[in-house]
């Protein structure tokens, strides 16, 4: 029999070397190699058996291209993430903070689908038989048949997910299942690859709908390789700050659906509830405009909402900091050096904080203008006007670009009472927008001059 022996694997491609580097030798990223055990490999005899007889092919046009049957999972905003509900054979790994709500939300779903006549399985690793039923009695869904499975050996949870062949199965978390057929812990890189695989596997085969849960680093990825996004088919993180009531589900990868479309809950004392109109929650309610806010219109997927972004300016010492919640602190960094290079605004000497209101991330350069004048508004002390909103990223050669439909930016912001807008020149609409008055500007610094005039 072969001797297991230790091996380093690649956090990012998941490739091995016999020994430690720090450069990985396949990917070339560096500090990435992880110690892991190699399994016992197969007789040398076995190596090209795969190769001794070919499978068919088909033309593509031959294929029959049927659409994916969908069953709704109840949950109208983890719908809308999902790209209309649970896959027959899909595998979906979903991720967030601990105590963001990942738990609540596939028990509630599993519930709503059990109610709705399909076989659910719930295996808890994380948990007791007994603290996910107080979970569900908490959540209001006493009599619930969904099926609890403590489990977290991975032969086991296989086994059972063959008798009893659930429609859907959720695994929370992938970090806590481990196989017999490796020595390394629960958790670790090999592990939740290797258990992550044979779920996948499963899945496929039997068309039972899996969704993992996993764990997020400190740096806020997925615990475990990247491999993991890369094997399932629709990646969800979970979003928001643990102290506000509101939650967010983002598609990062979806092989049935849009990315980047999100959902909204709001956390309740009854478990998570979809928040169907989210475009106002991301505001807060200041009776006169205060120096330093300035909301934006974000396209999120298919929906636009209104974000609040708060910035601070204030004196700094010698090395003055530049942080940022929800926003890339890199892309701050550059903005401040346009904001002093095209409009002459300099922060050089000054702390500069800028804050999304809500937890909420925003990823799109689209933010860049609120940015700027939030930092200006601050900076000057001097608030922007009432009901004011801007849009637009900013070039590095201090030109405005416009933001993907426009249109529907501006048409949500009318909706909501906003009556003044800065955005890109190619964002105006043809025909004004009641209610809305509309300054189109193709520079930063024309932007900063259309606001003064109005402040
Ligand atoms: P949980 O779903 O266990 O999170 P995760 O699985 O992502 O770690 O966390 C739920 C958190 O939400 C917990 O801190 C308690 C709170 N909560 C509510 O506010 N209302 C509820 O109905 C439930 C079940 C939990
Ligand atoms: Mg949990």
């Amino acid at each position: 029999m072969a001797k297991e022996k230790t091996i380093y694997t690649c956090n990012e491609c998941g490739g091995t070397s016999p020994k430690w580097l720090g450069k990985c030798p396949h990917c070339n990223a560096w500090n990435t190699l992880i110690e892991s055990v190699a399994e016992s490999v197969a007789p040398a005899k076995n190596r090209f058996a795969a190769l001794a007889k070919t499978a068919e092919i088909t033309a593509l046009a031959d294929i029959e291209a049927t659409d994916v049957d969908r069953t709704p999972t109840g949950q109208d905003e983890l719908d809308r993430v999902l790209g209309g509900g649970i896959v027959e054979g899909g595998v979906v790994l979903i991720g967030g903070d601990p105590g963001i709500g990942k738990s609540t939300l596939l028990l509630q779903a599993l519930d709503a689908l059990q109610r709705a006549g399909q076989k659910t399985l719930y295996v808890t690793g994380e948990e007791s038989g007994a603290q996910v039923a107080l979970r569900a009695r908490r959540l209001g869904l006493d009599g619930s048949q969904v099926q609890v499975l403590a489990e977290i050996q991975l032969e086991k949870i296989l086994a059972t997910l063959e008798t009893h062949q659930p429609a859907i199965a959720v695994i929370d978390s992938i970090q806590t299942v481990y196989s017999e057929q490796l020595t390394s812990a629960p958790g670790s890189v090999a592990q939740v690859r290797e258990c992550a695989a044979h779920l996948t596997r499963a899945a496929k085969a039997s068309g039972t709908a899996i969704v993992l849960v996993g764990h997020v680093t400190k740096e806020g990825a997925l615990a475990g390789p990247r491999v993991l996004e890369h094997m399932v088919d629709t990646v969800l993180y979970f979003e928001g700050d643990t102290h506000s009531s509101f939650r967010l589900i983002r598609a990062i990868k979806n092989r049935f659906g849009a990315v980047n479309e999100i959902g909204v809950f709001a956390m309740t004392e009854k478990g998570l509830k979809g928040v169907t109109n989210p475009s106002a929650i991301f505001l807060s309610q200041h009776a006169e405009p205060v120096p330093g806010s300035c909301v934006m219109v974000t396209l999120e997927g298919t929906r636009p909402m209104l974000v609040e972004i708060q910035a601070l300016v204030d004196s700094g010492g010698p090395s003055p900091r530049r942080l940022s919640v929800g926003l890339e602190r890199d892309r701050l960094a550059m903005l401040l050096a346009v904001l002093h290079r095209h409009a002459g605004v300099a922060c050089m000497d000054q702390d500069v904080f800028v804050n999304a209101v809500g937890g909420v991330r925003i990823t799109e350069p689209a933010a860049d203008l609120a940015v700027m004048l939030a930092i200006t508004s601050s900076l000057r002390g001097k608030p922007l006007p009432k009901g004011f909103i801007a849009f637009g990223e900013v070039g590095l050669a201090g030109e405005v670009r416009p933001a993907p439909r426009g249109q529907e930016r501006l048409k949500e912001a009318a909706k909501l009472g906003f009556s003044v807008a800065v955005v890109p020149k190619a964002n105006a609409p043809k025909k004004p927008i009641e209610g809305l008055t509309i300054h189109p500007v193709e520079r930063v610094e024309e932007a900063m001059e259309v606001v003064r005039s109005l402040t």
